[in-house]
């Protein structure tokens, strides 16, 4: 296995139980927030092309929670993932057996097996798309279903993101060397952000491109939207982590003023504008497999 992979294997194995609590969150921050619209629209994606009791494949299913939520609106559901630790948490969260072990770049399931294909927040940590995407058109069934989230490259939080360390790593030494070494103070360690998984290196996913991609490999786009405002995974995020523990307070009063229906109406008509949401943080595509 490459080595890139398995990096992305062990820190999502250390980080299983991390990713399974933030679903749980009573007070969810902006990335949870984040995580559970994805499931929202992505559910929507499934139920508007498939019927219950379809066959869904989620690869790179994590803690299974979206999983969950599809076997409640009654799908048959298999789930993969790389590392195992997240495999347990699925099994233990939807009290069922069918999720193991596997690679989206090596599905261990046969031609034609699936009506849809699920997979929220995964291709961008392979080194490319193209191997990964024809394996799930392998496995469905002609004109099942894929709905894939990818991260939005022009999102401006996205590339704040990634500038964001580049910076500190750039200013950490004078900072260091005034705050402490000329009081003769101890530092603290640095080890406070090294837990994060990074996307793999040069990824950026432009809509254009992408859907040219999909139709390069018989797949047919139905529906797109892009949403959210981020998975920060910089320091940057701490700071907006903080600051959408206040989110909840602004939002009951913006619901106050112009009411909780209008509100979801005008998030709807965000989400599916190409004019008002190059903004946000992440594309949703749901396709059809031509076979
Ligand atoms: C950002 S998490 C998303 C998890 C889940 N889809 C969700 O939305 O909560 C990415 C997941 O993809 C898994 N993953 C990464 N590379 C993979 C691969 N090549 N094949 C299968 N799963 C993979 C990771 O182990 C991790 O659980």
């Amino acid at each position: 296995m490459a080595s890139w992979k398995h990096q992305v294997k062990n820190r999502f194995s250390e980080q299983a139980t991390q990713w399974a609590a933030c679903y749980a969150d009573p007070e969810p921050t902006l990335s949870s927030q984040h995580l559970i619209s994805r499931q929202r629209f992505a559910l929507k994606m499934v139920e508007a092309a498939m019927p219950p009791s379809s066959r869904i494949l989620e690869v790179g299913c994590g803690a299974g929670v979206m999983a969950a939520k599809l076997i409640k609106r009654g799908y048959a559901v298999w789930g993969i993932d790389l590392a195992e630790p997240m495999i347990r948490h699925a099994r233990q969260l939807c009290e069922s057996d069918p999720f193991g072990v596997g690679d989206i770049e090596h599905i261990p399931f046969p031609d034609n097996t699936f009506d849809v294909v699920v997979s929220l927040g995964v291709i961008e940590y392979l080194e490319s798309d193209e191997q990964a995407l024809r394996e799930v058109w392998r496995v469905l069934r002609p004109g099942g279903r894929a709905v894939i989230a990818i991260p939005n490259g022009r999102s401006p939080l996205r590339r704040l993101d990634g500038v964001v360390p580049r910076v500190v790593a750039v200013l950490r030494p004078a900072y260091h060397l005034v705050k402490y070494r000329f009081r003769a103070r101890p530092a603290p360690s640095s080890e406070r952000f090294a837990g994060t998984v990074h996307h793999a290196p040069y990824r950026r996913f432009y809509r254009r491109r992408w859907l040219r991609l999909l139709r390069g490999l018989n797949f047919e786009p139905e529906e797109w939207i892009c949403h959210g405002w981020g998975w920060l995974s910089s320091p940057l995020g701490f700071l907006v982590q903080s600051l959408s523990m206040k989110q909840a307070v602004f939002r009951r009063g913006i619901e106050r003023l112009v009411g909780r229906a209008l509100l979801s109406r005008a998030s709807d008509t965000f989400v599916r504008s190409s004019a008002l949401n190059w903004l946000a943080a992440e594309h949703i595509f749901r396709v059809r497999a031509i076979k």
